[in-house]
């Protein structure tokens, strides 16, 4: 049997960096795990822009469709912005989820107890936080037509149009519902009902879900305001939060602050099952291309490891390996080993990026 396959994306920024710690990590799994990968290595963004023209090559697009997962760094960067809005770095990342059709995609926001400390709110309101933010990413705003800027009259208007099917609102809702079996078996969905007629077919699409094939998991609704107050005020109150692209944009980087770092958050964009079960998958870390400490040491390559961890759990079946790679983080943060995004408190040790792997891959040997 030929070796499970990986393309690596590693794109712009602190990208490359980061996936350096990460392709050591896969090397160990191989190594000691006797879980070996076919890695390829490709460009996305603007290091494929800088090469090709275009943020996504045909042949990598290609690719993508064609390996068991792919693992992105992360795209963009000041160099790029007064690119052509088609063939800015966003558009490779947006075009590898369109074609993938990568429609559930899976933002865990926990709370490491080492971290937190770190988060903007008081401890008690975060300390073992564990919520999984279930954004739908194929549809709404992000693809509907029409969009563009256009003339009327004396004057431009720009357009983008929130759309979504049933069928589209159907399937991420369902993910939703499967993901909360496996854990505290609650399910809060978000839109705004109040003002768009998407959210009304959101809401009754999603209770209908509900009712025919998941009633043994508690649903409740919210409106996506009130959601995002409700996040910052008690987010221990939620397990699964389910909900559109744009509104699952934005309250995922709220959710991702609570725990303290963008460092620390990994992120799976799942498709429908292939012929042998496993779903098209894309692992990325939930941080930017952070173009202000690119090549300086300074990035934390935790949310990337951890995205690999989701890819063993979701796309590998190997939720042992996973939970034994998470185990390995969560031992070097209460060690005290912290990257230049999580200093600040008293006796800990900072290491570079690198180091940081160091680190992992020894609490990854002393696990064994
Ligand atoms: C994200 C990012 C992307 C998005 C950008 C880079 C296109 O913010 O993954 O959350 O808006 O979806
Ligand atoms: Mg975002």
């Amino acid at each position: 049997m030929s070796n499970p396959s990986l393309l690596i994306l590693a794109g712009d920024g602190i990208g490359p960096e980061v996936m350096t710690e990460v392709k050591r990590v896969i090397d160990w799994f191989g190594a000691k795990r006797d879980l070996a990968f076919d890695v390829e290595e490709d460009l996305v963004g603007g290091a494929a822009y800088d090469k090709h023209g275009t943020p996504l090559h045909d042949d990598t697009m290609a690719k993508a469709l064609q390996v068991d997962a792919v693992l992105l760094g992360a795209v963009g960067g000041p160099k790029y912005d007064a690119l052509d809005f088609s063939v800015k770095p966003e558009r490779g990342l947006l075009r590898l989820r369109k074609e993938m059709d990568l429609f559930s995609n899976l933002r865990p926001a926990q709370c490491f107890d080492a971290l937190a400390d770190f988060s903007s709110l008081k401890k008690d309101i975060v300390a073992g936080l564990d919520i999984m933010i279930v954004r739908e990413l194929t549809s709404g705003v992000y693809f509907g037509e029409p969009r563009g800027i256009f003339e009327e009259g004396n004057e431009r208007v720009g357009i983008n149009t929130q759309r979504y099917t049933e069928s589209e609102i159907d399937r991420v809702a369902r993910s939703a519902f499967e993901l909360a079996r496996r854990r505290g078996n609650k399910v809060c969905s978000m839109e705004k009902a109040n003002v768009m007629e998407s959210g009304i077919l959101w809401r009754e699409v999603v209770q209908k879900v509900h009712d025919t094939d998941y009633p043994d998991v508690e649903l409740t609704h919210m409106y996506a305001d009130n959601g995002a107050m409700q996040l910052v005020r008690a987010p221990k109150q939620f397990d699964v939060i389910v909900t559109d692209n744009l509104f699952g944009d934005i309250l995922s980087d709220c959710a991702a602050m609570l725990t303290g770092s963008l460092g620390m958050l990994p992120s799976a964009s799942l498709g429908a099952p292939n012929a042998d079960g496993r779903p098209k998958a894309l692992y990325e870390p939930v941080h930017g291309s952070a173009p202000d400490i690119a090549g300086q040491g300074k990035a934390n390559p935790i949310a990337c490891i951890l995205s690999f961890a989701m890819a063993l759990r979701y796309s590998f079946d190997q939720g042992d390996e996973a939970a034994r790679l998470e185990a390995a983080v969560e031992k070097v943060l209460a060690d005290g080993v912290r990257t230049a995004d999580l200093l600040g408190e008293e006796g800990v040790t900072p290491v570079s990026t690198t180091g940081m792997g160091d680190a992992i891959l020894a609490a990854l040997d002393a696990s064994l």
